[in-house]
């Protein structure tokens, strides 16, 4: 099935809905496989895709599902930040699905969290050269946080933004307490990708399956397009769609 653009589309269960995107991701690596070209992906982050990638995983392990074609790219990466710690953006990717399929490694791209201070900009930069080096991202994967972030595009990032270094918003600081464990231990800036670096992307599927999401969620659909609100930004691209629970669209 080929997903028309810029819709809604609601399933009643976060697992229903996770299986539907996973397969639009599979799928994307298939259609590209078939005609021996890359897949580029565009990955997140947080605990929303977390069930999409355990189905892409068993998809590899039981129904031969090959990432050999695919590169990928991450929206964002806490700084400064290792990349061995436990909260780290790489080591959530490895443990959540790089460890566990086919994908070469040096396909995978992250934003680094332990770029030197002066060679951030031409870091950054390099990073968006490389994306457009590649074809551009075929499908590019969003969650949302409450701030209603794309990426850690926190509320104010205007819409011609590109990689670059950011202060986190106060609320999803505090969102991210329960995973450092203390206020103080969540970094307080970040790399991301940009608004504009998303809005190149062929196809967006933004995921949100998680009821305390319902209201910015709203927002970011029906909501006036405005950088107090970055998600809402999805609105004006005819290539974006939202993919959601019945609880996280219980609003609409
Ligand atoms: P979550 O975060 O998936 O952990 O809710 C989403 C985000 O902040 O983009």
């Amino acid at each position: 099935m080929k997903w028309n653009s810029h819709q809604v589309k609601i399933y009643p269960t976060a697992q229903e809905a996770a299986l539907q995107v996973a397969q639009r991701v599979a799928e994307v690596i298939r259609e590209k496989q078939k005609r021996n070209q890359w897949a580029v992906l565009g990955l997140a982050t947080g605990k929303t895709p977390v069930k999409v990638y355990e189905e892409l995983i068993r998809l590899h392990q039981q129904e031969q599902l090959s990432f050999e074609n695919v590169i990928s790219f991450n929206l964002d990466e806490y700084f400064p930040m290792a990349a061995t710690h436990p909260q780290s953006y790489h080591h959530f990717m490895q443990q959540q699905l790089f460890d566990q399929v086919n994908i070469p490694p040096e396909q995978t791209h992250i934003p680094k969290g332990d770029w030197s201070t002066d060679q951030l900009q031409e870091a950054c930069l390099a990073y968006e050269e490389r994306i457009k080096q590649v074809g551009g991202i075929d499908l590019q994967l969003l969650g949302i946080g409450k701030t209603g972030h794309i990426g850690f595009n926190e509320p104010g990032s205007s819409i011609d933004t590109t990689t670059r270094q950011v202060v986190l918003d106060p609320l999803t600081r505090q969102e991210a307490i329960a995973d450092f464990g203390s206020l103080e231990q969540v970094p307080s800036q970040a790399i991301t990708v940009g608004i504009e670096t998303i809005a190149q992307a062929r196809e967006i599927v933004l995921m949100a399956w998680n009821a305390s999401k319902a209201s910015i969620v709203q927002q970011a659909i029906q909501g006036p397009v405005s950088a107090a609100v970055p998600a809402s930004y999805l609105q004006l691209w005819p290539q974006a769609s939202f993919v959601l629970d019945q609880d996280t669209a219980a609003l609409l």
